[in-house]
């Protein structure tokens, strides 16, 4: 679904932040990718929804090569993949139902489903019924959901969260880490940028780190322990990390979809 293939990436006038990173993400994966701040996260990010170009390499999207593709075609691959932005970029004056809004005028939704569509989404990322807030009138964990409900508002297949638990307690981080997780059970691709190294103690299928634009360790794992839950307790230092082995390319089943009909 997702390959990159000998991505390298420097900016204009600066260092080389991604360095020949080689890695494929399959239909229906949990992939948690790890690295310090500056490790080039934020940047695959960027490459993944063609905001950016590579300086050399090639990242194909369901058979779509992302250097070739045309520029009219390009919201069809945002589309295709929900972002969460590291900051949020929820727009401030504008209640929570309006921003998600903008998102599925975008899609296509028309004003019925548009109304039926905030209330469900606000549902299933558990801040029902605040579509009439705005982003100041809520805590920083429902700012993070109120961003994950647009960024999945028009049902993309894959969703790349950037930090989401960037600035949350860890009880918090738990939840929003849950919730990114039942998104995934209900079959969306989900990829997790995060310096919190903690997280993949709560059982991803996958944790890729990064270190200064290399990827250093690709594995995989299912978990054999308990689902996680809200209970901080698994996120104190030194928790045991999954079971883990060298990636071996596993390929995952198709899960069921949200119901979150158009
Ligand atoms: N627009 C830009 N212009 C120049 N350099 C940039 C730009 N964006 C990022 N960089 C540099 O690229 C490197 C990787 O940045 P990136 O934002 O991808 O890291 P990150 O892993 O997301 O970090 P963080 O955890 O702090 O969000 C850093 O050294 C950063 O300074
Ligand atoms: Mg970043």
């Amino acid at each position: 679904m997702i390959d990159f293939s000998h991505i390298t990436k420097s900016y204009p006038n600066g260092d080389v932040v991604l360095n020949d990173v080689n890695f494929s993400v399959s239909p229906g994966e949990f992939v948690v990718i790890t690295g310090k701040s500056g490790a080039g996260k934020t940047t695959l990010g960027r490459l993944l929804i063609r905001d950016l170009l590579p300086i050399k390499g090639k990242i194909v999207i369901d058979g779509e090569d992302l250097n070739q593709i045309k520029p009219k075609n390009i919201p069809l691959i945002r589309r295709k993949v929900g972002f969460v932005f590291q900051d949020y970029k929820i727009i401030p004056d504008k209640t929570i139902g309006e921003n998600i809004t903008i998102a599925l005028e975008i899609g296509g939704y028309n004003r019925k489903k548009i109304q039926e569509k905030i209330t469900e989404l606000l549902k299933i990322v558990g801040i029902p019924g605040k579509e009439h807030l705005f982003p100041g009138q809520l805590s920083g964990g429902e700012v993070q959901r109120a961003a994950i409900a647009r960024a999945i508002a028009c049902e993309p297949a894959i969703l790349f969260a950037d930090e989401p638990t960037g600035n949350l307690d860890k009880d918090t981080s738990v939840e929003i880490f849950n919730l990114l997780k039942k998104i995934n059970d209900g079959g969306t691709t989900v990829i997790l940028a995060t310096h919190d190294v903690t997280l993949i103690g709560l059982n991803p299928d996958r944790n890729i780190h990064l270190e200064k634009g290399k990827i250093v360790s690709d594995v995989d794992g299912k978990p054999s322990k308990s689902e996680p839950s809200s209970d901080s307790s698994s996120l104190r230092e030194g928790t045991p990390t999954w079971p883990a082995g060298p990636r071996r390319g596993k390929s995952h089943s198709t899960k069921r979809k949200i119901n979150i009909n158009k």
